[in-house]
């Protein structure tokens, strides 16, 4: 089902160079300028109805913000997110203040495309992004106390990657994209 592969020639080398790495450089800093462009990045991104319903919390080494978010991290990505140059917590406004009004029914997959622009704005600054779901959800939410209507989605630690990605990279294959679960027409 999954085929080992490389990304072939072809895809934009901003894609095709994508990966989440498991060691980021400690020394290699995210200056104010670099996460300005960042944020702008995700600022430009489409959304439903122009809704917009991301909002990021960000930690450098030496901030106050990144001491709050290191506590949460699960060992797992404790591993490698604490030597990143910048921690991100991703927000979605799923719902209108404290009701159970819908703010936006696409507010998860909006953010999720943020979080691509954003990305491909880091990789082509010369750094990488791994998001990552390996954090205390509850914990951290008590933590930041997000607005009514607010949910923390993922985390991601953006840097400067050491060394490449893993040389067997699974993904299903183009023609599985297209063959679709649906079932075969009559
Ligand atoms: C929403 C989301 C959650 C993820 N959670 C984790 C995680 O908890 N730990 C981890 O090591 N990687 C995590 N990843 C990274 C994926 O494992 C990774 O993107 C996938 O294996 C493909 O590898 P690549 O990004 O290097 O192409 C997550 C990625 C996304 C988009």
């Amino acid at each position: 089902m999954h085929e080992p592969q490389e990304p072939p020639g072809g895809i934009h080398p901003l894609l095709a160079g994508r990966f989440s790495p498991s060691r980021f450089d400690p020394s290699a800093a995210v200056d104010d300028r670099t996460l300005g462009l960042l944020l702008e990045a995700a600022r430009w991104a489409p959304s439903a109805g122009n809704s917009q319903p991301w909002s990021f919390f960000t930690g450098r080494p030496g901030e106050p913000e990144h001491q709050r978010l290191l506590p949460h991290l699960a060992p797992g990505s404790a591993r490698w997110a604490v030597d990143a140059g910048l921690l991100l917590v991703t927000l979605t406004r799923r719902h209108v203040d404290d009701t159970e009004l819908l703010y936006s029914e696409f507010a998860d997959y909006d953010l999720g495309q943020a979080v691509a622009h954003l990305t491909f704005q880091a990789q082509a600054l010369g750094l990488a992004v791994h998001q990552f779901r390996a954090f205390d959800l509850e914990g951290l939410t008590e933590e930041l106390a997000p607005a009514p209507g607010w949910a923390i989605v993922s985390m991601a630690a953006v840097g400067r990657a050491v060394g490449g990605p893993p040389k067997a990279r699974e993904r299903h294959s183009v023609a599985r994209l297209r063959s679709g679960p649906w079932p075969p027409s009559a």
